[in-house]
Formats: structure tokens, sequence, C-alpha cells
């Protein structure tokens, strides 16, 4: 097994080496902007590291680890202008830094450039690759949507939530570790049993995620804080504070957009009085110990076991 940095240098690598015509530069600056300003890697990571597991050369599966990364991509471009984000990894995000007219389009040229490096594969792999990648986008724009519904909704369940985050978030994890395993030639078993693995942590690492909209610190989270709760977000800790706040201070602030400090402070003082910071935490761990479980399935060496363990527990405890 390689190391987490030497993924990150392979991923990083293959990301500056991305070919991108000079013109028209309005589409495809936001492109290099978007995709070399950092992030973690956890998705091209995932694939790679699963494709090392099996004891399969990762060269075999850049292409698709990158196509992965390209996609998710995409997704926060939209994403930041459906959610109205003008922050992400510490920099203006690209609807703010052009405009949405540019998050559209170069988020679309980013889809139709991962569909291309997800088909740089072996004739024989292309159809299953094509697959899972098309099922996997299918389930994101379904899951982006539930997300967009229930701004609006007042009744939404935890079950409801958690299909929401399996199918924005969870799926596209999943997809990414399923990816190294195809790539690799595993079986079928071997290759569900991965993306059940990357399912589970993908709904720990949105729990965490949301955690961190409300008590991250944006200077490492590289996010505005509060936006979740601005935005009627049903996140699990408003679902809880929903029914569970009994001095009506969430019922006031739902659907209030013009103090937005004010209800940031306000329906944070209910989360924290509620204690969800902790308990929100204490779901991240099961969900992250869900993951772990499901690495009994598969024949893993101790070194490549030990990678993934390690990768859940370091989710639980991110702070960006
Ligand atoms: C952000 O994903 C969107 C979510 C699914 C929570 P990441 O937290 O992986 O974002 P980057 O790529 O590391 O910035
Ligand atoms: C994002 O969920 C899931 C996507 C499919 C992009 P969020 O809206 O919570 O992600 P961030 O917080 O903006 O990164
Ligand atoms: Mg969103
Ligand atoms: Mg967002
Ligand atoms: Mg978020």
């Amino acid at each position: 097994m390689l190391s987490s940095d030497q993924y990150l240098d392979i991923i990083e690598n293959a990301i500056e080496n991305i070919d991108y015509p000079a013109h028209p530069s309005g589409l495809y600056q936001p492109i290099k902007y978007a995709l070399e300003t950092g992030g973690k890697r956890i998705r091209p990571m995932l694939t790679l590291a699963a494709c090392d597991a099996l004891g399969v050369d990762v060269n075999v599966a850049v292409d698709q680890a990158l196509a992965i990364e390209m996609f998710h991509n995409f997704t926060l471009l939209h994403d930041d202008v459906m959610d109205k984000a003008e922050v992400r990894r510490g920099r203006p995000t690209v609807h703010q830094r052009w405009n949405e007219q540019t998050a559209i389009l170069s988020g679309d040229a980013m889809l139709t450039m991962s569909q291309m490096m997800a088909s740089r594969c072996a004739v024989e792999k292309l159809p299953s690759v094509l697959a899972l990648f098309n099922k996997t986008a299918m389930e994101v724009y379904e899951g982006q949507q539930y997300d967009m519904d229930f701004e609006h909704r007042k009744s939404v369940s935890a079950e409801n939530y958690m299909e929401m985050i399996r199918l924005k978030t969870s799926v596209l994890i999943g997809c990414a570790v399923r990816m190294g395993a195809l790539m690799a030639g595993a079986d079928e078993n071997t290759q569900q049993a991965f993306y059940d693995y990357g399912e589970k942590l993908g709904l720990a690492f949105q729990l965490r995620d949301d955690y961190l909209d409300t008590f991250g610190d944006p200077t490492i989270f590289g996010k505005a804080i509060g936006g979740d709760i601005v935005n009627d977000k049903k996140t699990w800790l408003l679902i809880t504070a929903m029914s569970e706040d009994r001095s009506g201070t969430i019922e006031k602030w739902l659907g209030n957009q013009s103090d937005k400090s004010g209800k940031i402070e306000a329906v944070t003082g209910v989360y924290r009085f509620l204690k969800l910071d902790e308990r929100c935490s204490e779901l991240v761990n099961r969900y992250c110990d869900e993951a772990v479980a499901q690495l009994n399935r598969i024949n893993l060496s101790v070194e490549a076991r030990e990678f993934f363990v390690e990768l859940a527990m370091k989710s639980r405890a991110r702070s960006n």
C-alpha cells in the first residue's frame, strides 16, 4: 500500500496535467480555479486506495479517480449557486468570483469532462464504469433536489434526512471506493463491500459537514458558518431541534431571511442548549463504526485495513 501522501501526489499531479484548451478562457479558467484550490481529495484517494488494497497498480484507476474528483467539483459549482454560498476552501466561490452564468456553464463542462475521463479505460470495463458513474450521478441530483425541497418543508423526518444525504453525498463516496475495486477487477461481492464502506462513511461525512457548518471554525473549514441555518436546511441538527425546542425560538426564526446573524446566533443557542453538538458527534461515530464493520467482508492485508480504518477515524474528527 502507498501512503495517503503518495495518493495525494498522484492526484495533484494528474490534476495539474489536465490539458485545457486556451480559449475561451471564460469557460476553462474557472474550472482550473475550482480544481486547483485545494480540497481534501478524499474521493479520488479512496479510488486509488481500493485499487491498491487489491494488489493492482494504482495507475489503472487514476483516470477514474480524476473523473470522480472532477464530478465532485462540478457539483460544488452548482451547489454553491443553489445554496447562495460565497466562500469555499477559503476563497470566493466561482459564482462570486465570476458570476452565476459562469458557474452553470463551467460546471456543465466539468460534468462532460468527468465523463470523458471516466471513459478512459479498457473497452471491456467501459459498460460497468459508465453504469456505476451515471447511476451515481442521477442519485446525486435526486439528493440535491430533496435537499432543496426540504428547505421549504416543515415536516422532514430523520429518515428523510438520512436518505437525502445518502443520495446527495454518500453514493459518490461509495462510488469512489467501488470504482477502485472495479478497476482492479474485483468480484461483485468485494465491489459491493467497498461500496457499503464508502456509503456509511459518506453518511458520517455529511453529518460532520452539517455539524461544522454550525460549530466549525470558518478559517479552518474554509466555508462560511451558519449557511445551513440561514437557508433552513433540514439538517439532523435542525430536525431534532424542531421536535425538541420548547422555547419557540426555532419556530420563530424558520423562514426568516432578513436578520441572518441574529438567526444564526439564536438557532445555534438552541442547538447548544439541547447538546446537539455532542449528540451529532455520537451519530457521526456510529456511522464511522458501521463503515469500519463493512471491512470485515473484504479480504484485506493488515496494512490496507489500517488505511481504511484510519481514514474513517480521521473523518469523524475532521475540522475541514
Ligand atoms: C463538500 O465535500 C461537499 C460535501 C459532500 C460535504 P468535501 O468536504 O469533500 O469538499 P472538498 O473537496 O474537500 O473541498
Ligand atoms: C453538498 O452538501 C452535497 C453536494 C452534492 C454538493 P452541502 O451543500 O452541505 O455541501 P457544502 O457544505 O456546500 O460543501
Ligand atoms: Mg447544498
Ligand atoms: Mg452547499
Ligand atoms: Mg454543508
